[in-house]
């Protein structure tokens, strides 16, 4: 099979029912992946509430390190890659792979259209280059404690500090109930003798 080709075998509706309970079939890391980003995302929201209420430039570290550092850790212990991404990235390395991109895309397009964010979620089953990878993803809603780092209105003192740290900075000018971003978690098969 050429080097990059992707098939796509499999693609199904989060609310499909469960088909192989007990089973470690598809639902199983669904549910994994479900969990993973439940558990960055609440981690995440804590520590940035507790840590804005001392002082914003403060609660940088928490986005900057703290996210990666929780997101590795969840990594390392399923296995899996799990992380954050969006269309407009304040940190160039989470920039969106294509196909995180096209998900993105249909997340703000079926938004759009009036859907409940709680409701998106994305899981496709693809092979590429004989291995089986599954790719898991959910919308990151703006909240309005989101906005003193991601809004149109940024302390001035906060917004050089993210100047400096992040010159490509795309992330700021998003309103409450936006679409902000994506958790991601992708899982490669092992390919086994
Ligand atoms: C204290 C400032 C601050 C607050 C508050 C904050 N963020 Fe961030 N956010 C950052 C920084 C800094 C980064 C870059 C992190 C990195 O280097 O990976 C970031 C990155 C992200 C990313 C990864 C994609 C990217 O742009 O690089 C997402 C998604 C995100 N934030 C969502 C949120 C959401 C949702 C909230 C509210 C619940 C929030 N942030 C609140 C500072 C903040």
């Amino acid at each position: 099979m050429g080097k990059g080709l992707v098939l796509v075998v499999l693609a199904w509706l989060a609310s499909t029912p469960c088909a192989g309970a007990g089973e470690p079939g598809p639902e199983g890391w669904i549910r994994e992946s479900r969990l993973a980003a439940q558990g960055l995302g609440g981690a995440l929201m804590r520590e940035l509430s507790a840590a804005l209420a001392v002082s914003p430039l403060e609660a940088i570290s928490v986005c900057s390190a703290r996210a990666p550092a929780i997101a590795a850790e969840q990594s390392a212990r399923l296995g899996a890659k799990v992380g954050r991404t969006a269309l407009r990235v304040r940190n160039p390395a989470n920039a969106p792979a294509p196909w995180q991109r096209e998900a993105l895309e249909d997340f703000a397009r079926q938004l759009e259209a009036g859907a409940d964010a709680a409701g998106l979620e994305y899981a496709l089953e693809v092979v590429v280059d004989g291995a089986t990878e599954r790719r898991w993803m959910k919308p990151i809603m703006t909240a309005p404690l989101c906005l003193t780092c991601h809004g149109d209105a940024l302390d001035p003192e906060l917004a050089a500090v993210i100047a400096e740290r992040y010159p490509a900075d795309r992330a700021t000018g998003f309103t409450p109930g936006e679409l902000r971003g994506a958790f991601y978690v992708v899982w490669h098969e092992t390919v086994r003798e």
